[in-house]
């Protein structure tokens, strides 16, 4: 099949490349004419694991390609994909521009009777108002709702083998269930894994799954902070509740809160869509609260818990920027946060990465010194933080930290390191609820 996926972000370009592989023709999209320049000389705009080999296998094979000409692209393909971002307004809704803008290009180009599948996270009713939006086409558009659960640092094992493939559409569209049907045939198979179901429930069914996943990390976190008030150990009660089959071992780790370009927004998108329509959902309120309030935990633990309240001058180490392991995507990561804190009080920050430097540099320039050599950053430092569980961080040399740092505090933020062991070797370790098992 011929298709064009619009945007070329995490999402589309995953998408797109995937979709080559199983043997479509695939032009990706972009306004922007930079990152489709950077494309069409090979290089990728974003990191993701196994990405760059994709691509290049077909781009040279003939079945994947760039554009920066939208409206050419639309009107050369037979589906459509958009994959445009769809970041937070003011108000928490979920703005859009992007996905409008697409629909009316859609609307003036289409050569043909055209699929347009929404794979952007868009609140409930976007379906109906992309399809007002191309009802004057001068060819039938069948639109199709198809959130994407792929998740950044896994991206492709999750596009290749999808838990489900959620699509929305009216039951009577049969152009639009057989393209639907044939272009994921190849990850699912056995079509079992295709849930069917009306647009609106389609929409609605994303932010329903970020925010259930959402409202576990930010319980997790409560329940860390009690840990340390009463004693108990988070680690050991995410053991004891995670092997209940009824709740499972998922998302129940405790850390600096959630980041990344999609947690955040959608649970507080989520909000205010139901409050548009009068229906106030606690729970995923406070999930957002509860975020907010954690991503302050390190910068907070550092300033009042070991350094009495004065971070001036201190030379504070951070090991991990991105929002989570095997990504380059710094959006809303509680790195940012406890950076912002840190330079606000004063604090001298060096930070390691192994991807999302760039993204880093990109924001805060010369205020924050970024080492290519993780141990070159706790150089000389009064804590060493360690915000992102890169698998690198796991097991470092800490012998060779405990003589190099100025002062032996380490701040586990994801709970990785035992605690025991390292202070049994002198340092002063801290957790977020956890002892450090
Ligand atoms: N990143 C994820 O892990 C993830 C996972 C599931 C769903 N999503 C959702 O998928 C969507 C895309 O997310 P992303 O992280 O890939 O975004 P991104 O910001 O990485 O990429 C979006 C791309 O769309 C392009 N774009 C914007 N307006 C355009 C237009 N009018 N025409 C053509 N291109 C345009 C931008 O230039 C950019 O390259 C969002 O709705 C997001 O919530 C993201």
């Amino acid at each position: 099949m011929r298709l064009c996926m619009v945007g070329t972000g995490y999402v589309g370009l995953v998408s797109g490349a995937c979709f080559a592989e199983t043997g479509n023709d695939v032009v990706c999209a972009d306004v922007d004419t930079a990152k489709i320049a950077r494309l069409e000389k090979g290089e990728l705009p974003l990191f993701e694991p196994g990405l760059d080999e994709l691509c290049a296998r077909n781009v040279s094979e003939g079945r994947l390609r760039f554009s920066s000409d939208v409206a050419r692209s639309i009107a050369e393909s037979e589906v459509v994909l958009v994959a445009v971002g769809t970041p937070p307004r003011s108000d928490g809704a979920a703005d859009l521009q992007a996905v409008d803008r697409v629909a009316e290009v859609v609307a003036r180009h289409a050569a043909r009777p055209t699929v347009l599948v929404l794979k952007s996270t868009v609140p409930v009713g976007t379906n109906a108002r992309v399809r007002r939006i191309v009802s004057g086409a001068a060819q039938p558009i069948h639109v199709v709702s198809n959130p994407e659960f792929l998740k950044e640092g896994n991206a492709l094992d999750d596009f290749m083998k999808p838990d489900r493939i959620v699509l929305g559409c009216d039951p009577g569209d049969a152009l639009a269930r057989d393209t639907m049907s044939r272009l994921y045939h190849p990850v699912t198979l056995s079509a079992e894994r295709i849930v069917w179901m009306d647009p609106e429930s389609a929409e609605l069914t994303k932010y329903v799954a970020n925010t259930m996943l959402a409202m576990r990390i930010s319980f997790m976190n409560e329940v860390a902070a009690l840990c340390e008030k009463v004693g108990a150990d988070v680690h050991l009660v995410r053991k004891g509740v995670g092997t209940d089959e009824r709740i499972g071992s998922k998302f129940l780790y405790s850390g600096p809160g959630y980041g990344g370009s999609c947690f955040p927004k959608d649970v507080v998108a989520l909000v205010h869509t139901a409050r548009e329509h009068g229906v106030e959902l606690e729970l995923a309120s406070a999930t957002d609260r509860v975020n907010q309030r954690q991503k302050g935990t390190l910068a907070r633990k550092l300033k009042h818990s070991h350094f009495a309240g004065d971070l001036r001058n201190k030379r504070i180490a951070l090991w991990g920027l991105a929002f989570k392991p095997r990504t380059d995507d710094v959006r809303e990561s509680p790195a940012l946060t406890l950076i912002d804190a840190l330079l606000g009080d004063g604090a001298e920050v060096r930070a390691h990465d192994p991807e999302a430097m760039a993204n880093v540099a990109a924001i805060y320039g010369e205020r924050v010194t970024l080492t290519e050599d993780a141990y070159a950053a706790a150089d000389g430092a009064d804590a060493l933080v360690l915000v992102t569980e890169w698998r690198q961080y796991q097991n470092p040399d800490f012998a060779r930290l405990l003589r190099t740092m100025r002062r032996p505090l380490v701040l586990d933020g994801r709970n990785i390191w035992s605690g025991y062991g390292l202070r049994a070797m002198g340092f002063t370790y801290d957790g977020i609820g956890a002892r450090g098992s």
